[in-house]
């Protein structure tokens, strides 16, 4: 029996054929250029395929990936992405998705040296100290785990809005929204958190950077 790695150039292309079949100008078209309107910043994890999840398409969703959809402000992987997304594609949504059940912020509520890692998780544990009252009020282990997921994808999509990229852009009259949704790993539904952000209005006034427009 072939092993999974061995199928897999199989499969490519086995994809093309479909697609080609479907519409023969399918990849002449794609090598035009992109245009996406979306953004999406998830979690690295396998289970949570940012296109599938969504029905989109190739050209459809710039992806940016990484343990447990964190933004942190001194990522010049992030940063580079958002900056390309908004400034040059100009999309007109960036969407934060974590997913119920991801293993980042679990070992972000747990104290267990998990290795290099523990210093990317330790932006998560700065979420469970902001809201440490509301996770310790709820008893039981599993709806707190559920609740901290929520939590860290809301203080992402915070810290996106804080970036520089999404202000400037904001104070150009872009139009851009910020979204938090969650993936649920066992019934593939996603939670629209409803923590949509459209303008620098909507940041408590430490963060609202002001813009030399002249
Ligand atoms: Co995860």
């Amino acid at each position: 029996m072939k092993s999974f790695y061995s199928n897999l150039l199989d499969n490519n292309k086995r994809w093309v054929q479909e697609r080609i079949d479907l519409n023969p100008e399918f990849f002449e078209e794609l090598s035009k250029g992109q245009k996406p309107p979306v953004l999406w910043i998830g979690c690295a994890d396998s289970r949570v395929p940012a296109n599938e999840i969504i029905g989109a398409k190739p050209g459809e969703v710039f992806v940016h990936r990484n343990i447990a959809n964190l933004v942190v402000h001194t990522d010049m992987n992030m940063l580079s992405v958002l900056d390309y997304a908004v400034n040059v594609l100009k999309v007109r949504h960036v969407i934060v998705c974590g997913h119920y059940g991801c293993g980042g912020v679990f070992a972000a509520m747990g104290n267990t040296s998990v290795g290099i890692i523990d210093n990317w998780l330790r932006h998560i544990k700065d979420v469970y100290r902001h809201h440490a009252k509301e996770l310790e009020n709820i008893a039981d282990k599993s709806a707190r785990f559920d609740r901290f997921v929520e939590l860290n994808v809301e203080e992402q999509v915070q810290d996106l809005a804080q970036t520089s990229i999404v202000q400037a852009a904001w104070a150009n009259g872009q139009e851009l929204g910020i979204h938090g949704w969650v993936y649920g790993l066992r019934d593939g539904i996603i939670k629209d958190l409803e923590t949509n952000l459209y303008n620098n209005e909507d940041l408590e006034q430490v963060f609202r950077l002001k813009f030399d427009t002249e």
